[in-house]
């Protein structure tokens, strides 16, 4: 099963990107992640759409030939980041790659909430005609005090949001075989 991954965040420390690049080594066995650079995509431009940069259509092409999709992602100002929203209006458009796609929502932040907010707001942006995506019902990751929860070389070392995440995935990976048969 191939799984393609996009982070919220585009900071070199990120503890999204780590924790994303910690699932994709932590579940190899189980699924093939392939971490796509939605930072490489400019801003959205409808003047564009029909002939997209080379890079766009790159990662569409990869997400349409993938299984599912997760979404990784810190919460900034009570809703999602701009470079996640900016990647998800070019996928809406012309060819619809996220139409009926699987997706698995994780997020990660130092406060409390652990990114309720932003997750409540992807979903629903998630489900506009465009996108139509297949958003993994229930299971929400919300990862707070994400700081306290990695160590110094990335990996995510909090035995229980470990469970959780493997309970996740692995509902993701039955719900994904359900779904195309
Ligand atoms: C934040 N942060 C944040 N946290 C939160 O729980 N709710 C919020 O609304 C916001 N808003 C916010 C806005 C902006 C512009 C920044 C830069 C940060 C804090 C955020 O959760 C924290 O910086 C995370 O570490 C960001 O994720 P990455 O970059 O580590 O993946």
């Amino acid at each position: 099963m191939k799984i393609v991954a996009i982070v919220g965040s585009i900071r070199e420390d990120s503890y999204n990107k780590k924790l994303a690049s910690f699932m994709k080594e932590h579940f190899k066995n189980r699924v093939e992640i392939a971490i796509l650079p939605i930072e490489e995509i400019p801003m959205y431009n409808q003047d564009n759409e029909l002939m997209p940069p080379d890079i766009v259509k790159d990662i569409k092409s990869k997400i349409a030939a993938s299984d599912g999709m997760l979404i990784v992602t810190p919460e900034y100002n009570h809703s999602i980041p701009g470079v996640l929203k900016n990647a998800i209006d070019w996928f809406s458009r012309v060819d619809k790659v996220m139409h009926n796609k699987p997706v698995m929502i994780v997020g990660g932040s130092g406060g409390a909430l652990g990114t309720v907010r932003a997750q409540m707001q992807l979903r629903q942006i998630l489900n506009a005609p465009g996108v139509s995506a297949l958003t993994l019902p229930g299971n929400e990751v919300f990862i707070g005090s994400v700081h306290e929860k990695i160590d110094e070389s990335g990996d995510l070392i909090h035995e229980p949001t470990i469970e959780f995440l493997d309970t996740v995935m692995e509902k993701f990976m039955d719900w994904i075989q359900n779904n195309n048969k």
